[in-house]
């Protein structure tokens, strides 16, 4: 703290995110990366872009990587915005579509991100419990509100939301904005984006960091109905005019454009997860059903803080959350086979 602090940022609550080690030799399934590299393609195209041509701004639209996404998903680019990660993207729904008077809603179990957010910018919060299965129900939302988020799957429950009951919920609130963050949808759910043209209040956001495997880069997206969008536009442009450099636009292009790639390496994750949720299960543990890229594993006996301390102990590291109701599960990405064992083989010694 110091005096030349202003009240406001005195009292924040900024978000923590997961450990980044020095130490590269750590079997790293703390953060939700994946464990194989971004397309060669997307690689290419960023290494093209480290030219003279930096001394130029990039294209304050990114509107290479808007017609990328619009083609991949089949919707205009006017319904496509881009942003620094799909948290500057959030963060920017937050700011331009969910400062109302009625509270915002989202589950107890949820990202961590949310409640921060709503600090950042002064919006009531009203957490709505997940079920004794940790499952969103979605006649929880049917209430006044002033936006309703989660993501879908959830995190860190790994847990998937059909889009049948994502229409539902839809239909519950027609007069404020559902915004589904999708950071995980690709490693086994359907996306919402097949709803956005049916219903004004959607609004879908994506990361490049997990299923294309571009965390570095710093890119996210949201697709919605063009009002939507341009509520977003008109916050980006009042805070940074480019919030993607060149190597970001198009290097994230490309990887849409890679989907042969994409589709590879998700199914390398799936068919991992399955390893690695039996691989839990015949050491003792209950896993929740998950479509993401991590699971959600608790152990009848043993603590998870302990269990996560011990790994670390054995150089593995996976992510333990405080909070009281979860405060026994770890959550563990899914790694390379090889990483996987590692951690199946850390476990069985603790
Ligand atoms: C649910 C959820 N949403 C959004 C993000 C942010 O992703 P990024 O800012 O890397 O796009 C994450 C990252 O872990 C996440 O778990």
């Amino acid at each position: 703290m110091s005096k030349f602090w202003s009240p406001f940022v005195k009292d924040l609550v900024p978000y923590v995110p997961g450990e980044q080690p020095k130490l590269s030799k750590l079997v790293k399934l703390n953060t939700n990366e994946n464990p194989y590299g971004p397309s060669p393609k997307a690689i290419a195209a960023m290494q093209a872009e480290v030219n003279d041509d930096l001394r130029l701004y990039p294209d304050p639209n990114g509107d290479r990587l808007k017609q990328a996404v619009a083609d991949y998903y089949g919707v205009q680019t006017s319904q496509v915005f881009v942003g620094n990660g799909s948290d500057e993207v959030l963060a920017h729904a937050f700011h331009g579509l969910f400062q109302h008077d009625a509270p915002l809603l989202f589950p107890d179990i949820s990202y961590s991100f949310y409640p921060v957010y709503c600090g950042l910018y002064g919006i009531e919060q009203q957490q709505v419990p997940l079920d004794e299965q940790f499952q969103i129900r979605v006649e929880d939302y049917a209430r006044p509100n002033g936006g309703i988020i989660f993501p879908n799957p959830n995190a860190p429950t790994g847990c998937l939301l059909p889009l049948e009951a994502i229409e539902r919920l839809l239909q519950g609130s027609p007069d404020s904005v559902v915004l589904v963050d999708e950071a995980y949808i690709d490693f086994g759910g359907q996306t919402a984006i097949a709803l956005v043209d049916k219903y004004p209040n959607l609004l879908v956001t994506q990361t490049l960091s997990k299923s294309r495997s571009l965390a570095g880069l710093r890119v996210g997206i949201a697709v919605g109905h063009p009002d939507l969008i341009e509520a977003l536009e008109r916050i980006k442009n009042s805070f940074n005019s480019y919030p993607l450099d060149r190597m970001a636009i198009a290097g994230a292009a490309a990887a849409f454009e890679d989907r042969a790639y994409f589709e590879k390496t998700c199914q390398q994750v799936i068919e991992s997860r399955e390893v690695v949720v039996a691989g839990l299960q015949g050491l003792g543990f209950e896993v929740l059903p998950s479509a993401a890229n991590f699971v959600f594993a608790r152990h009848p006996d043993k603590d998870a803080a302990t269990l996560a301390a011990g790994l670390r102990e054995q150089g593995v590291i996976v992510r333990h959350f405080k909070q009281q109701r979860i405060a026994q599960f770890l959550r563990i990405t899914i790694g390379t086979p090889e990483q996987n064992q590692a951690l199946l083989d850390a476990l069985q010694g603790l």
